[in-house]
């Protein structure tokens, strides 16, 4: 959505993919401090997003939601003003259905203003809105019900559409609607495009190819979301991590921490912390890098940066170390154009005059990165 929100991909934590239902506001308030004293909110992490299961079952005698109060005594409100107080900003969970997923706590159709009403008085910055128990009406009208609410309160909140379309789009009664790419950009300032990840690398791989195919669509203020990161949650080696974190930043995915970060490891936040591969993610030019070539599982992805600069991960999936190439021609550069390639998991510049190709030997799930920048030949 054209309105000046989340020019470049959003960044933050979100409570779901470690603690799913069991959160709490000191492990949200402990988390703020942590975005804040490891440094991570200075590199651009600034949303601290609670997902499912804040609330209370029921709205209260006024028709309103209300965080429940065994495990948010201080209220909502009180949340986001100690998150603002840290330079961070507020995301809360909601759902076009009757009922969000878990449960637990009520949806928001039929709700829309009078919830965008209580999101913006209590200072929240962010919504997900999610897709359970819905009444089987057409996803498309749900959400831009919500989207309109949030236009009419206007307080600048990214709105992001945690939509199920693709994967009900065998659904007879569903014909006829479209994916939330072609659409939600007009409404929303991201939208999912695959179901929920998991902390395994076969759920990386395959996430990161289903997001692949909607590219096209994304742009600043409208970005695909591939779901949130699982890096630091324990179930992937380290080398597959920096693959994950290395794919969802060039193909300008949210960045949302989804581990403990109260207790991350100094190796988790090297990988969250590297702030030259933040630094593609938040490029000005917005344009989602994409798969160029695979073979054998040895992969070779780029994009396009400001100031004619490429992006390029050499990924290797396979199970055996192996040496991937890219050609200068695989993303338009045409040979004999010299440039500097810059390793952004090194931290420095490898070559100062490579002119037609790009070789390395990449471990097992492990992946390269590098920016080239072209030089006047
Ligand atoms: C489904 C979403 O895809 C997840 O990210 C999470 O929000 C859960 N619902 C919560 O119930």
């Amino acid at each position: 959505l054209d309105n000046g929100v989340s020019r470049t991909p959003p960044m933050g934590w979100n409570s779901w993919n470690h603690f799913w239902c069991g959160i709490n506001e000191s492990v949200v308030m402990s988390t703020a401090d942590a975005l804040v004293s490891t440094g991570l909110a200075s590199l651009g992490y600034k949303y601290v997003n609670l997902d499912d299961c804040w609330a209370e079952s029921e709205r209260d005698e006024n028709g309103k939601l209300r965080g429940k109060t065994s495990t948010f005594p201080s209220g909502i409100k009180a949340l986001a003003d100690y998150v603002h107080a840290r330079g961070l900003k507020l995301g809360i969970y909601a759902d076009a259905g009757n009922r969000t997923c878990s449960n637990q706590m009520p949806g928001s159709l039929h709700h829309e203003y009078e919830d965008a009403k209580t999101f913006a008085q209590w200072g929240v910055d962010y919504i997900k809105y999610d897709n359970c128990y819905h009444d089987g009406t057409r996803n498309r009208e749900r959400y831009i019900a919500m989207g309109h609410a949030l236009q009419k309160i206007k307080r600048p909140i990214h709105f992001s559409l945690c939509e199920w379309y693709f994967l009900q789009r065998n659904c007879i009664f569903l014909r006829g609607q479209e994916d939330p790419a072609k659409w939600a950009g007009a409404y929303g300032h991201s939208w999912r495009t695959t179901g929920d990840i998991n902390d395994t690398f076969a759920s990386v791989t395959w996430i990161a190819d289903l997001n692949n195919r909607w590219g096209r669509y994304a742009g600043p203020g409208r970005w695909n979301d591939p779901d949130m990161l699982e890096v630091g949650n324990g179930g992937m080696t380290m080398d597959e991590y920096r693959s994950h974190f290395s794919i969802w930043s060039l193909m300008k995915a949210p960045l949302l921490i989804g581990c403990d970060l109260r207790s991350a490891s100094n190796r988790t936040l090297r990988i969250l912390g590297n702030k030259e591969v933040i630094e593609v993610n938040q490029d000005s030019l917005g344009v989602q890098g994409r798969k160029l070539r695979s073979k054998d599982g040895l992969e070779v992805w780029a994009g396009p940066l400001s100031d004619n600069r490429v992006v390029v991960v050499l990924w290797n999936r396979s199970e055996l170390r192996a040496l991937i190439t890219a050609a200068w021609r695989d993303f338009g550069l045409s040979p004999n154009t010299p440039a500097i390639v810059r390793d952004l998991w090194k931290h420095k510049s490898v070559s100062m005059n490579k002119r037609d190709r790009l070789t390395a030997s990449v471990a097992p799930h492990a992946c390269k990165m590098y920016v080239l920048t072209p030089l006047q030949s």
